[in-house]
């Protein structure tokens, strides 16, 4: 270790990290390097400051808070600003999802939104509805529930039976029909029957609800195809299930709508949100009810208490205050518009790497894009991996999952930059073996 560093880096713990690798190799982020050279973002931190770094209205605004009212509880109490934020959600929210459910991350909105699924069933007198269905490739957090209704083995073979009564749909990723489609794949849109399956399989009285991601991020950008989200809808429609969307990613204008229900024009009974919320600041979620899900639960409820579920941290005015100075910036500063504006032009640079080294498959969506690369024989991931170093020895922040690239930049990002980072991955791509 390097022991001109000030701190014992073997005493944090990373998350979702190989700690003996990174600390024999640390590369620490103030989006300037360890040698000082600038970092341009490419992935907006982990898809969630979509923003951009720094935003003077944002800062002051968690500045001015933490002075004037730095924690309150909402349990049986309230403070304005958690009024005020649900408030302006609802005015952004689509079609009547307009109750608002404040978390402190995205794990907590899908546990939360999950939650909320069984608690409207039993609301309405169909407890025996109490099995979720989520997808192969989903990624969920990393709660027990959000791992269980998840799709990605390694967050799951490790922590033993999870939840019980979990079904999932399969994956819609198909390069063989798909690859190099730029936004929405023409193939695939039956995979969402195999929903149809499941209901039989299970019957539709023991199924609360169906969980799925717009656009799958985490496992490295799975664009819906035409028409599945809407074959989902219709199904969970026609039996009584609930569809949540997770929206942790997609959420505050990723897709150049405020949500990925706009952008599909699909309108799913509950959103999980969190990330972009804040926009990284302050950690917070939210999770969306349609009208009928709440008043089924709230009106449904004897005296008292209508749903025991709750964090000591929903509603933190600090984060409140972050949202709200968020919201702002993005009206203000037009950045859904902007990133819709920007996506045919981040989808023409992107494709034109579709004859760079290694790749087999280009995605994109909005402002998303996924590159995947063949793996290394006998080396699955290890591609990838140098290209993330590499490119962050570049100056350039990418993200990386199996062999894919993944970016998500900042809603600012200009032509410039966008030019910059397919420059970069270019070279990046020529230098990995
Ligand atoms: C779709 C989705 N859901 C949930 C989460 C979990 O969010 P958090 O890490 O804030 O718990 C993530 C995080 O990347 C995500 O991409």
């Amino acid at each position: 270790m390097d022991q001109s560093l000030p701190n014992d880096l073997d005493a944090f713990w990373m998350p979702f990290t190989n700690n003996r690798w990174f600390k024999e190799h640390p590369r620490l982020l103030d989006y300037r390097s360890a040698t000082g050279h600038r970092i341009l973002d490419g992935t907006a931190g982990l898809w969630c400051v979509n923003a951009g770094h720094g935003r003077p209205r944002i800062v002051e605004a968690v500045q001015r808070q933490v002075a004037v009212l730095d924690y309150a509880p909402t349990f049986q109490l309230g403070h304005p600003l958690a009024f005020e934020l649900a408030s302006r959600l609802k005015q952004i929210a689509p079609g009547d999802l307009s109750h608002v459910f404040f978390t402190n991350s995205g794990s907590e909105s899908v546990d939360t939104a999950l939650k909320i699924a069984l608690a409207y069933h039993r609301a309405r007198g169909e407890g025996t509805r109490t099995r979720l269905i989520g997808r192969e490739r989903g990624y969920h957090g990393t709660g027990f529930g959000g791992i269980s209704v998840g799709g990605i083995v390694n967050n799951r073979k490790t922590f033993g039976a999870l939840l019980p009564g979990v079904d999932h749909l399969p994956h819609t990723h198909a390069p063989e029909h798909n690859a190099f489609s730029r936004g929405q794949p023409a193939w695939g849109a039956h995979l969402a029957d195999e929903l149809e399956r499941i209901v039989a399989l299970h019957d539709a009285s023991t199924i609360a609800a169906v969980i799925v991601e717009p656009v799958a991020g985490s496992t490295g950008v799975l664009v819906p195809p035409q028409g599945y989200l809407e074959r989902l809808r219709a199904i969970t429609q026609r039996h009584g299930i609930l569809l949540i969307f997770d929206e942790v990613i997609t959420g505050y204008g990723r897709l150049g709508t405020p949500f990925a229900a706009d952008y599909f024009g699909v309108l799913p009974d509950i959103i999980a949100t969190a990330k972009g919320l804040t926009n990284g600041v302050i950690p917070m979620g939210a999770v969306f009810a349609r009208e009928g899900v709440y008043r089924a639960i709230v009106d449904g409820a004897g005296p008292g208490i209508e749903l025991f579920h709750g964090y000591t941290y929903s509603g933190h005015p600090i984060a409140a205050a972050a949202g709200i100075a968020t919201l702002d910036t993005y009206r203000d500063d037009g950045l859904f518009e902007r990133a819709a504006t920007l996506a045919p032009v981040w989808e023409e640079a992107l494709h034109s790497l579709a004859d760079a080294p290694h790749v087999i498959d280009i995605r994109t969506l909005g402002l998303i894009a996924g590159i995947e690369l063949a793996p290394r024989a006998g080396a699955p991931t290890a591609r990838a991996m140098e290209a993330f170093h590499t490119a962050f020895d570049r100056g350039l922040l990418i993200r990386v999952t199996g062999d894919i690239i993944a970016l998500s930049p900042p809603l600012i990002i200009t032509e410039a930059e966008i030019d910059q980072i397919v420059t970069t991955l270019r070279g990046v791509l020529a230098e990995v073996a």
